[in-house]
């Protein structure tokens, strides 16, 4: 689905659903795949453009990867080769940041680009640690943006302590590390996502975490099997819709519950929503659970330090769902929002205000004074799936009025059924 679309629907949302697989543990199980000893059997691996970018970025390095039944095989090259055209990766920061840290130990020249909104997107995050350690890199704009130069070669193992909190950064500088001589270790200052630390563990590799601190040395994954839970950035649309519309339930089965990814759970359980998760089990490394939200009269409330990192991807839906909430919710120490897909405290700060939600922003974050009944708006979707699908949300916050997606082509590059699976909730069904 590309082009426009008009969003008209009521709450509340009722049913049960599952959502499609992890983005981030989808992209590590293709780029950790490739580089390993042995095959790798995926099972519930997200199929949209994001992981797709990475899918034909692997496979361009020699990688082949195929569907078996409802398995996933990656099958590695002996060793991963220069690839022989430029590497597009779409709309993805996850697929070029991770494959800088690889190709930065893998001789051969690499060009890595994308589209207009990750040609946007800060790259020296990761030029400058992986310098550090050897590696010979350049990027348009004195090194700021795509596209990006890789010239591999030998790497040696540096300790790091990053500014930000960053999974993508910390997992390109540990995915250079398993091919540089030495220990390579980082440090966050908060604790970002840690897939990549679970799934290399899981493939045999030897990861030591301390603190904020996680180390690795030269290393093969060996493969194996992954299994992908469901994608808590993408249900968090349902869930917080759920939480803000009088009458609704909305359970979400086989739902990753990572603890470094589950803030949203937090925040709507300090909004007042009532969450329960039932029947947890670890598969393959990663927690999953039942997750259920029931709607409940929300308040206000604060967002910042160590808890931001744990839904960063879900502010924008938070924003949302703040305007329904009783009193100020405060969102601070979130500046990461400018540099996603789109600047998204911007976009979203500005559309939800021509909606009518009271919100002041502020460099780092946003205030948000609810509750304020929400008016029809038309939306610039800025090749932003999750402004798009927030938006889509925000509209059953108005009274049946219209919210019009300039062009909605972005929701596929995570969560291709977004559309029907809200259709289901909304008529009180869910497959
Ligand atoms: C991701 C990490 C996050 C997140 C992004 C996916 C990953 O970014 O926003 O959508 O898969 O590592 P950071 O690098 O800022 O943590």
């Amino acid at each position: 689905m590309t082009g426009p679309l008009i969003c008209r629907r009521k709450g509340p949302l009722r049913g049960a659903v599952a959502v499609p697989g992890d983005k981030s543990v989808s992209h590590r199980a293709l780029l950790f795949g490739a580089l390993a000893a042995g095959e790798t059997r995926v099972r519930g691996l997200l199929d949209a453009e994001d992981v797709r970018s990475t899918r034909r970025a692997v496979e361009r390095l020699g990688t082949t990867v195929r569907v078996d039944g409802d398995e996933v095989v990656v099958t590695p090259a002996e060793r991963l080769r220069e690839p022989d055209d430029v590497i597009d990766c779409g709309n993805s920061g996850t697929s070029l940041r991770l494959l800088t840290g690889v190709l930065s130990g893998v001789p051969g020249l690499s060009v890595l680009t994308g589209d207009a909104s990750l040609r946007r997107r800060p790259v020296r995050r990761v030029i400058d640690p992986l310098r550090k350690m050897g590696a010979n890199l350049s990027a348009r704009d004195g090194d700021r943006v795509p596209p990006l130069v890789v010239r591999g070669g030998p790497l040696r193992g540096v300790a790091h302590v990053l500014p930000v909190a960053s999974a993508q950064v910390k997992s390109a500088i540990l995915l250079a590390g398993l091919l540089a001589e030495g220990e390579t270790s980082v440090t966050e200052p908060e604790r970002s996502r840690d897939h990549t630390e679970r799934m290399l563990s899981g493939m045999g590799v030897p990861v030591r975490v301390e603190g904020l601190t996680v180390t690795v040395g030269p290393s093969r994954p060996r493969g194996g099997r992954v299994d992908v839970p469901g994608d808590i950035s993408s249900a968090a649309f349902f869930l917080c819709g759920a939480a803000a519309l009088p009458g609704s339930e909305v359970t979400v089965r086989g739902l990753g519950v990572n603890p470094t990814r589950t803030g949203l759970l937090d925040v709507l359980r300090a909004m007042g929503a009532e969450v329960s998760v039932a029947g947890e089990r670890e598969l393959g490394g990663e927690p999953r659970a039942d997750v259920t939200v029931r709607a409940r009269e929300l308040r206000a409330t604060e967002i910042g330090g160590a808890l931001v990192p744990r839904l960063i991807d879900e502010l924008p839906v938070v924003m949302a769902m703040a305007t329904q909430a009783t009193g100020r919710t405060v969102i601070r120490d979130a500046k990461e929002l400018r540099v996603k897909e789109s600047d998204r405290l911007a976009a979203m700060g500005e559309t939800l205000a021509r909606a009518g939600a009271r919100i002041e922003l502020f460099e780092d974050g946003c205030a948000i004074e609810g509750p304020a009944r929400l008016r029809g708006v038309e939306v610039k979707t800025r090749l932003d799936h999750r402004v798009a699908m927030s938006m889509a949300i925000a509209q059953l916050f108005t009274d049946g009025e219209a919210v019009v997606l300039d062009d909605v082509g972005c929701v596929a590059t995570s969560f291709p059924s977004f559309f029907d699976l809200l259709d289901a909730l909304a008529e009180g069904g869910g497959p």
